[in-house]
């Protein structure tokens, strides 16, 4: 039986890789949030998973504040140690004790550049009218190759985070993800993931025969918690190779066409209105795009079926 460490357990993904896990016969989960354990602290880790030597480590533990840590010089520095160099205390036992590690990353690693767009197989790019550019959509984003350039200190911190793990780890799988969505988590600091904030400000804008407005930008994928969580008990049962692997549900799209979606599933008839980044300025800069491509794994289905999936769960 595998011994299953997974820190972060009471956050949006983590709960899931709880649920995941715990209910394979094959593992014994041992599930720590901040009460158990301050990933800050690397003599204490030491210690902590040292005593209790899991064959795999998940850390689903994270500094998430994307604007507070942009202006605010206390919050970098806990963001600097939590998303940055944690990551790195966790590899490094990790290599020490022989156990697997998983770290998550994001999308916001990206967004100062565009990525390239692919021409269609076969274009020797000589001739535009080779016939091959007709009906060709490209596929565009950030595969697990590009080069991160991220545009905010949130940014900076993850990759931060990814490259001590490269540095400190062996057997390690860094998984991207964005926009995740699901049950909140559990401690009293949880965030609502934006498809419960924006149900709650679409029933108001109803009631009040108000309008809301939303950011039609910031091309990105949603990802479901528990898609999330289960793509990574396939990727470590999978025995996959070691390195970056990008997990987010297909069908990339902006938060204005989230907006549309959900309400339309909903049921909710608050008129919707698309505005540029500019109609809400937040401290820090969002890639204004930032599609994850993946190009190793087996695609997770379409965000709007686990969106459909994660309403009805809330009935
Ligand atoms: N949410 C997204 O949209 C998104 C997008 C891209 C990537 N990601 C990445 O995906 C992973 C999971 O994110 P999530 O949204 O599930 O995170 P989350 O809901 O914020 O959960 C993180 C958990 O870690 C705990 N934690 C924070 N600092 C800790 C510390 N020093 N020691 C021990 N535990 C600590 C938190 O406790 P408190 O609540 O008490 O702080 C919380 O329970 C993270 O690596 C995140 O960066 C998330």
């Amino acid at each position: 039986m595998k011994k299953i460490l997974i820190i972060g357990s009471k956050g949006m993904l983590g709960q899931e890789l709880v649920n995941v896990f715990g209910n394979d016969e094959d593992c014994k989960v041992v599930a720590w949030d901040r009460e158990d354990i301050d990933i800050a602290d690397s003599a204490q880790i030491r210690v902590k998973v040292g005593e209790i030597k899991p064959d795999v480590i998940i850390n689903a533990a994270a500094y998430n504040a994307v604007d507070k840590c942009e202006e605010d010089k206390k919050e970098y520095e806990i963001a600097e140690i939590i998303n940055g160099k944690s990551p790195g205390y966790l590899a490094e036992i990790s290599k020490e004790i022989g156990a697997v590690f998983v770290h998550y990353s994001t999308d916001y690693v990206f967004g100062k550049e565009m990525p390239p767009i692919p021409e269609p197989a076969g274009c020797t790019g000589s001739c535009a009218s080779c016939g091959l550019h007709n009906d060709y959509i490209p596929e565009i984003g950030f595969d697990e190759q590009a080069k991160p350039a991220p545009v905010s200190k949130y940014g900076e911190t993850k990759l931060m985070g990814e490259k001590s793990v490269q540095e400190k780890g062996e057997k390690y799988y860094i998984i991207r993800t964005s926009k995740i969505f699901g049950k909140p988590g559990v401690t009293e600091g949880a965030k609502k993931s934006f498809f419960d904030v924006m149900l709650a400000v679409g029933k108001k804008a109803e009631a009040g025969g108000g309008e809301v407005k939303a950011v039609d930008e910031e091309t990105s994928c949603f990802t479901y918690a528990p898609d999330l969580a289960r793509k990574t008990r396939e990727i470590i049962e999978a025995k996959k190779e070691f390195g970056i692997y990008h997990v987010v549900n297909s069908d990339p799209c902006t938060w204005y066409e989230a907006v549309l979606e959900l309400y339309g599933q909903a049921g909710i008839k608050a008129k919707v209105v698309p505005v540029s980044g500019d109609e809400f300025p937040r401290p820090a800069m969002r890639p204004f795009f930032s599609v994850l491509l993946n190009t190793k794994l087996n695609s997770l289905r379409n965000w709007k079926n686990a969106l459909e999936e994660y309403l009805n769960n809330k009935k």
